[in-house]
């Protein structure tokens, strides 16, 4: 068995914003599943149940509609051999070789509106550049995962971007093509050393990067064994804006991430709509999650209060009822004050009393 150390190593290789740990979930899974169980996450951000799931030899199924969170999720559920050095060695060598006569190239500019806003004309070259050569050079789909994480990863650093969560253009130093594909190669190299480790953790794991409403679509009925999950927390975040330079510049459109996103700060803050759809959808994707649920299925739901138009949104009031209405029992619960965790959090958000709540509860089968 892998310590769990390492998988904090693993777990920790990309920044997400209100992800969990590994460890919080270990007894969970432990107390609630047996080896090689399904375990599904319908909102799977950077992959920590599919992670965990893997450690604890569970197989485990996760959705997301952000493609930041589809290539975290792949990449630490993808098994890397040592083999694979070799071939990122080579990769390397190419790419230092290409950018020696990097006009040569026949790559296209990455391009959008206010690109140039964002991003020094030298790193909008250099990483068109690195783009062209992992599209051009690398075959294998778990190498070409590794190359645009750690290309996603680098595209923040390298923008004029205030900072992950500061959406403000700021003067940065300049910096040469050189340098900008040594911090590329940096992350790359860095990064390969820790997934590389996990070569023993074969269990079975899929990233689906589609709207969790589809998951009754996709999965079939009664099973799955259990379900553990962290919704978004209501008006809290936007994780599209969070990620739209990292999409954008791996080609992905951010508009339909940005638009079934639920729980944004866009849709409460700036659309100001109603708390209650919020409810409707986290019920209408966990009415589509249970269809794929066997009968006596635990569930598992950690989720933060939040505040709409001023008001205090109790997230574990809501989630009652929408498990009233899906025949789940509620069987164990209990929660953490959100200001003590969570620095993260803008002061505006913040509200005196918001809690994190842990809640476990048992489907009930039809005639129950
Ligand atoms: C609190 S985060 C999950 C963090 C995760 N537990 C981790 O440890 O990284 C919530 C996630 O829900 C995703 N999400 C929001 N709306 C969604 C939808 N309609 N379908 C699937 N995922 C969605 C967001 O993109 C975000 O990654």
């Amino acid at each position: 068995m892998i310590d769990l150390k390492y998988i904090n190593k693993i777990d920790h290789i990309y920044p997400y914003p209100a992800k969990y740990t590994v460890s919080m979930l270990e007894n969970y899974i432990k107390k609630y599943t047996k080896p090689n169980d399904i375990i599904l996450d319908p909102f799977v951000g950077s992959g920590t149940t599919l992670l965990a799931a893997r450690w604890l030899e569970r197989k485990s199924i996760g959705f997301d509609i952000n493609p930041i969170a589809y290539h975290i999720s792949k990449v630490k559920t993808n098994t890397y051999i040592l083999e694979d050095k070799k071939i990122i060695k080579k990769f390397i060598e190419y790419l230092v070789t290409s950018f020696n006569d990097i006009d040569k190239l026949e790559f296209e500019l990455i391009n959008y509106e206010s690109i140039n806003h964002w991003f020094k004309y030298n790193v909008i070259k250099a990483l068109s550049a690195i783009k062209y050569c992992i599209n051009s050079n690398i075959k294998e789909e778990r190498i070409i995962d590794l190359c645009n994480l750690a290309f996603s990863y680098v595209v923040l650093p390298l923008s004029n971007q205030e900072s992950d969560t500061r959406y403000k253009a700021i003067q940065k130093e300049d910096l040469s093509i050189n340098e900008i594909l040594n911090i590329y190669i940096n992350k790359l190299e860095e990064m390969l050393n820790i997934v590389i480790l996990g070569k023993d953790l074969n269990t079975k794991s899929k990233v689906y990067l589609l709207d969790a409403l589809k998951i009754n679509s996709i999965l079939k009925t009664e099973s799955i064994d259990f379900l553990i999950t962290s919704p978004p927390y209501p008006n809290t975040y936007d994780y599209y804006l969070y990620h739209k330079h990292r999409m954008l510049f791996l080609g992905y459109d951010f508009k339909p991430v940005m638009e079934t996103e639920i729980g944004s700060r866009r849709e409460f803050s700036s659309l100001k709509k109603d708390s209650e759809k919020f409810t409707q959808d986290l019920f209408n994707i966990f009415k589509s999650a249970n269809e794929t649920l066997k009968n006596d299925a635990y569930i598992v739901v950690i989720i933060g209060d939040g505040k709409i138009a001023g008001e205090k949104y109790d997230s574990k009031e809501h989630m009652i009822q929408i498990a009233k209405k899906l025949n789940w029992e509620l069987i164990e619960e209990k929660y953490t004050e959100l200001d003590k965790t969570s620095k993260k959090f803008q002061q505006s958000f913040r509200t005196k009393g918001k809690k994190e709540y842990f809640l476990v509860f048992k489907k009930r089968g039809k005639n129950e």
